[in-house]
């Protein structure tokens, strides 16, 4: 990848400056890269109706290119031009949800390039819930292709700075307007069945999700149930380890006190390996673990929304810290818990049910 200058440019979250969005969607429209924060992870966003400008995407993060794309609208009429037909359910998600952190997968139009599809004759849309997202979107007149702005494989982007980190050099432009605020990406549904089939699971919930659909499935694969042999996965994104931090990730599930037990053992025995053990924890819990290790507090198991805002950052923080080992505790499934239990299971080497 050629080295380009990003320029970065520094904007109030609720209120960017008009001028720095102008020169941001100039350079959307011209088919060049600029990352930007929506309210879930920061996104790397390309023009989504150019072949060429979406082809720079694949080549920046270094992302595999049958893994589609979402494409980020501002307003509802943009939504409409993109699908060949809205399936009844949309318009309700759409008025009860948007702008937010679901991405519907629908019939597409002929004209969204292959790039963004993957091939797919459906296409995911989404509208963010950040003034700065909406602005550039607005501005810009056209969807924005944007997957989440880090290398693939890595922890999505939750700031700036993480940007910066893995992609500096290979993108025209970042909108530094400080940290997003879900902390993961958005739920995808796909609306193209019967019945609702959730992806991916994000900051929309499935509970949130059952109050206004009669019927809505969770993704087998969600939570690691294995495809049978030779079925492809319904969303080509699953099949690609992710969020992965650079040294191995030991997980454990189960009830909660066997967890504590069964990590603190596997702590004593790498420690007396000598090895550099991180340990990723609840706050509840972590006077557990002895002092030799590294312990990072995910959040609250009272309130998983923490969990999900802080996981990417912690997983980050663990690489530089250098440490040989992560162990990690599983949280409860409930609300955003399954997002963040999914992010977790799909970062680990390594599950121990307890
Ligand atoms: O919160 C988010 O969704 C962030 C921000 C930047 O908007 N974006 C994001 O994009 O997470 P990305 O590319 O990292 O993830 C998109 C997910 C992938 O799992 C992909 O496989 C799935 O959406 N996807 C995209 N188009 C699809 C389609 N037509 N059918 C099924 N899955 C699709
Ligand atoms: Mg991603």
């Amino acid at each position: 990848m050629e080295n380009i200058t990003t320029q970065v440019w520094q904007l109030h979250p609720n209120h960017p400056d008009q001028q720095i969005i102008e020169k941001a969607a100039a350079i959307i429209k011209a088919g060049g890269l600029v990352a930007f924060p929506t309210e879930t992870v920061y996104g790397l966003g390309a023009h989504g109706l150019s072949s060429e400008a979406v082809a720079k995407i694949y080549c920046a993060k270094g992302r595999p290119s049958d893994n589609p794309l979402i494409l980020h609208v501002a307003n509802l009429q943009m939504a409409v031009g993109l699908s060949r037909q809205l399936p009844t359910a949309a318009k309700l998600l759409m008025e009860t949800f948007w702008p937010g952190p679901l991405t519907l997968v629908v019939p597409g139009v002929a004209e969204i390039p292959r790039e963004v599809t993957g091939g797919l004759d459906t296409v995911a849309i989404r509208m963010p819930d950040h003034p700065v997202a909406l602005a550039l979107i607005s501005a810009a007149g056209i969807p924005i292709a944007a997957p989440s702005a880090n290398k693939s494989g890595k922890p999505s982007p939750t700031t700036a700075d993480h940007v910066r980190t893995d992609l500096a050099g290979c993108i025209d432009a970042l909108l530094d307007a400080g940290p997003a605020g879900v902390g993961l990406e958005s739920t995808v549904l796909d609306l193209t069945g019967a019945v609702p089939v959730i992806l991916r699971p994000g900051g929309v919930t499935y509970e949130q999700l059952k109050q206004v659909l009669p019927k809505v499935i969770i993704d087998p694969s969600v939570l690691g149930e294995k495809l049978p042999k030779n079925q492809a996965p319904r969303s080509p994104g699953m099949k690609y380890k992710h969020y992965a931090p650079t040294a191995p990730m030991i997980l454990f599930t189960g009830v909660p006190q066997r967890v504590r037990e069964k990590l603190a053992a596997h702590l004593k025995e790498l420690a007396t390996q000598g090895k550099r053990v991180g340990i990723l924890a609840s706050k509840e819990n972590i006077h557990y673990y002895p002092g030799e290790a590294i312990v990072l507090p995910l959040g609250t198991r009272e309130n998983p929304a923490t969990a999900a805002a802080s996981l990417f950052e912690l997983l980050r923080q663990f690489d530089k810290l250098q440490v040989d080992t992560i162990l990690a505790e599983g949280l409860d499934t409930k609300g955003i818990g399954l997002a963040v239990m999914n992010r977790l299971q799909r970062a680990a080497t390594e599950i121990v049910e307890c």
